[in-house]
């Protein structure tokens, strides 16, 4: 018997100009301050999300096969647990783990959507194009939106697990990140989940060469944010004068990436009408990536109203996914 194929969707809730709009003030906004920084969300435009693509299989790169490998032990648990007939994906990108849970719910017979979210278009349609030829009869819904912002807009319908992969939510500050979940907490119903994954603290020498990688892959994706700005505000960054710099912050237990200014320069932001100089050996910040302990998920979790129902991680005890409830 065939099964009849759905259509996927696509909602756009992020348009090209409110990213522009978002976009030229965060950058006149990290550009004015001291230390200037620039926020991790402008990473992804179609070649930001290909480099992505390329970490994720690097060597050095331990996160993406790490959380896989968890995945594939445990998926079938989690969704058994989780108990929806509806995934969620927050910052999605290409969807490749998101089988292993699509599988998961298929077997106990509840798959009956997907809805993945992302600010990247291109991966968001490479994604549904692949899902939709060997998933069918799951209706698809795509949202083109900024998780920071839209949350409250996402589609309602089904029982719904929210799952937030990558270690994703270490791309947010700790203010940042209590906002989110908090949001995200008031959106969900009392039967649904959020299946989280975070990296670990471990070796800082691991983590540094996990964002500084032999090849040089991380280097050309951190200078990537320039060639967005240079893109979408006429901006005239010459990115091979910035090099690309990993360190680990022991105090805050985070990995930052950070572009130093190789000579003395002047770049011209020609849509803000703005001059921005930077020194010799100055940095501009473009990521921050947290690494957890149990303890500090489970609170902040908790202070978001959220109860952490299960942990589970490899055996080198690198990466976790935990399932929680609305309390
Ligand atoms: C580190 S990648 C992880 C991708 C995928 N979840 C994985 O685990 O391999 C982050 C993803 O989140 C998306 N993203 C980053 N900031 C976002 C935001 N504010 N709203 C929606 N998507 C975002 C990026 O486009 C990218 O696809």
């Amino acid at each position: 018997m065939t099964v009849p194929r759905t259509a996927p969707r696509i909602s756009r809730y992020l348009t090209s100009a409110d990213l522009a709009e978002s976009l030229a003030r965060d950058v006149r906004q990290g550009l004015d301050h001291t230390p200037k920084s620039i926020p991790p969300k402008y990473f992804y435009d179609a070649r930001g999300s290909e480099l992505f693509e390329e970490i994720t299989e690097l060597e050095e790169y331990y996160p993406t096969r790490t959380e896989e490998s968890i995945l594939a032990t445990y998926a079938a648990e989690i969704t058994k647990l989780a108990d929806a007939d509806t995934l969620v994906e927050l910052g999605s990108g290409s969807s490749t783990k998101t089988r292993l849970l699509l599988d998961g719910m298929r077997e106990i017979g509840r798959l009956a959507r997907y809805i993945p979210v992302d600010v990247s278009e291109s991966a968001l349609r490479g994604a549904i194009e692949s899902l939709h030829v060997d998933y069918p009869g799951m209706a698809m819904h795509g949202v083109i939106a900024d998780f920071e912002r839209h949350l409250e807009l996402l589609p309602q319908e089904g029982t719904r697990l929210v799952a937030f992969l990558g270690g994703t939510i270490g791309n947010l500050a700790p203010a940042q990140r209590a906002r989110f979940l908090t949001a995200l907490r008031s959106g969900l119903r009392p039967q649904e989940r959020l299946l989280l994954g975070t990296d670990l603290v471990k070796d800082p020498g691991r983590l540094v060469r996990a964002y500084d990688d032999a090849s040089g892959v991380t280097a050309e994706f951190n200078r990537n944010v320039l060639r967005v700005v240079n893109h979408a505000l006429h901006a005239d960054f010459d990115p091979e004068a910035f090099e690309h710099v990993a360190l680990w912050n022991a105090e805050q237990e985070w990995i930052e990436m950070r572009l130093r200014s190789s000579r003395a320069q002047r770049v011209r932001v020609a849509d803000l009408d703005l001059n921005v100089t930077f020194e010799v050996g100055e940095e501009l910040r473009t990521e921050i990536s947290a690494k957890f302990r149990e303890e500090r998920v489970r609170e902040e979790l908790r202070a978001a109203g959220l109860s952490l129902e299960a942990w589970w991680t490899d055996p080198a005890g690198d990466f976790a996914l935990s399932l929680s409830a609305p309390i």
